[in-house]
C-alpha cells in the first residue's frame, strides 16, 4: 500500500512516499528559512503563499525520482493540524484534491503523532509502549505511548517550548532564526563552569515543563557582561546545559513514574547532539533502550506525515471530502489503531 505524505504545517514543505512493503520509497524538503529568517520568524502569510508554489512541484519530484505515477497511490496523508492554519489548508486541499481525483482515501494527520513515529522509519524501530519526549518549535510534550493512537500525555509547556526558547535566546545573542543549531555549534565553544542558569520547574513534583524565564535570564546575562565573543558562547553553553539538565531530569521522572524501558526522542531539538548524548546516558544507568530518528527526521518532514498516515489507512480510517485543518489539536483525541502492519 502505498501513501503520498505532505507536510506544510509550518515553514518546511515536506513530501514523501512510503510503501508498506518496501518502506520510504523517496521524500523531499523544501525549507522556507531564508524566507523568514530576515524577519526573525515566521511569517504566517508568506509561509502559505510558499507551500502554494511549491507543493506540486515537490510531488512531482518524488514521483519522479521515485519512479512513481498518482495511478500508483493507495491513499494520501497530509498533515491536519497544529500549525498555521493557512499553512496547514495548503496541504490539506492539495491532499484531500488529489486522493478525490485519485479515487483513493484520504487521511488527516496529527503533526506531533508524526514525529512521535518518525523513529519507526529506522533500522532498529522502537517497540510499545515506550516514553516519548516531543521537542519541537512549537511543543514539549512527555507521552506515555501504548501504541499507535493510544496516547497518554504526562507534560506539557505552560509557556515557550524549548526550541522556541532556543530561536528566542540565539536572537538575544545575535544569532539569525532559526537559531536552534547556530546557538547549539555556539555552545560547543563555552565554558561550562562560567554561568549557571536555572533549571526550571524541577524543584516541585511533575512533569510539564517551562522555558521562557531562560530566555530573560540569558538576556539579563548578555546585558550584565562585556559582549565579547566568548561571553556569547558561554552563555550558550549555559543556556543549553539548563535546558538538556531539565529534560534529563523530567524524563528519568517519567520514566520512574510509569515503569516504561524505551525512550524515544523526537521533534526538531531532538537533532540537538548535547540532549542526545544526557538521555543516552540515562537510558544506559536505567538499562533501556533509547531511540531517535535521523536528524533529517527530527524537524519537519513529509516522511513522517507518510508513515503515520499509512498506520490509519491500513487501519481503514479515512476522512469524508471536506477538508480538514485544525490548528488546535490534542494528542490524546486520536482515534486508536491495533497494528500498522
Ligand atoms: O520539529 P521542528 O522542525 O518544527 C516544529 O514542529 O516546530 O522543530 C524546529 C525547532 C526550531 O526551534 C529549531 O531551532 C530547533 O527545532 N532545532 C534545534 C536543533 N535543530 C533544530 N534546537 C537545538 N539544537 C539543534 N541541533
Ligand atoms: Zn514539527
Amino acid at each position: 500500500m502505498i501513501t503520498l505524505g505532505i507536510e506544510t504545517s509550518c515553514d518546511e514543505t515536506g513530501v514523501a512516499l512510503y510503501d508498506g512493503k518496501r518502506g520510504l520509497l523517496g521524500h523531499a524538503l523544501y525549507s522556507q528559512v531564508e524566507l523568514h529568517a530576515q524577519y526573525g520568524g515566521v511569517v504566517p502569510e508568506l509561509a502559505s503563499r510558499d507551500h502554494v508554489s511549491k507543493l506540486l512541484p515537490l510531488i512531482q519530484q518524488v514521483f519522479d525520482k521515485s519512479g512513481i505515477t498518482g495511478k500508483d497511490v493507495d491513499g494520501v496523508a497530509y498533515t491536519a493540524g497544529p500549525g498555521l492554519v493557512g499553512a496547514l489548508l495548503v496541504g490539506a486541499a492539495a491532499g484531500r484534491s488529489l486522493a478525490w481525483t485519485w479515487g483513493v482515501p484520504a487521511v488527516a494527520v496529527h503533526h506531533m503523532e508524526g514525529h512521535l513515529l518518525a523513529s519507526m522509519l529506522e533500522a532498529n524501530p522502537p517497540g510499545f509502549p515506550f516514553l516519548a519526549l516531543l521537542v519541537s518549535g512549537g511543543h514539549t510534550l512527555l507521552v506515555e505511548v501504548e501504541g499507535v493512537g493510544r496516547y497518554r500525555l504526562l507534560g506539557d509547556s505552560v509557556d515557550d517550548a524549548v526550541g522556541e526558547a532556543f530561536d528566542k535566546t540565539a536572537t538575544v545573542l545575535g544569532l539569525s532564526y532559526p537559531g536552534g543549531p547556530a546557538l547549539a555549534a555556539l555552545a560547543l565553544e563555552g565554558d561550562p563552569g562560567r554561568f549557571r542558569f536555572p533549571r526550571p520547574m524541577t524543584d516541585r513534583p511533575g512533569l510539564d515543563f517551562s522555558f521562557s524565564g531562560l530566555k530573560t535570564f540569558a538576556l539579563n546575562t548578555w546585558k550584565a557582561c562585556d559582549k565579547t565573543g566568548q561571553d556569547r558562547a558561554d552563555i550558550a553553553r549555559a543556556f543549553e546545559d539548563a535546558v538538556v539538565d531539565t529534560l534529563f531530569i523530567k524524563c528519568r521522572r517519567a520514566l520512574e513514574q510509569t515503569g516504561l524501558g524505551t525512550l524515544v526522542i523526537a521533534g526538531g531539538v531532538g537533532a540537538n547532539q548535547r540532549l542526545r548524548a544526557r538521555l543516552g546516558e540515562l537510558m544506559e544507568q536505567q538499562g533501556g533502550r533509547i531511540c531517535y530518528p535521523r536528524p533529517e527526521f527530527c524537524t519537519d518532514n513529509g516522511a513522517m506525515i507518510a508513515y503515520a498516515g499509512f498506520c490509519r489507512l491500513k487501519a481503514g480510517q479515512a476522512e469524508s471530502l471536506s477538508i480538514k485543518a485544525a490548528p488546535r489539536w490534542s494528542l490524546e483525541d486520536l482515534p486508536a489503531v491495533d497494528s500498522c502492519r
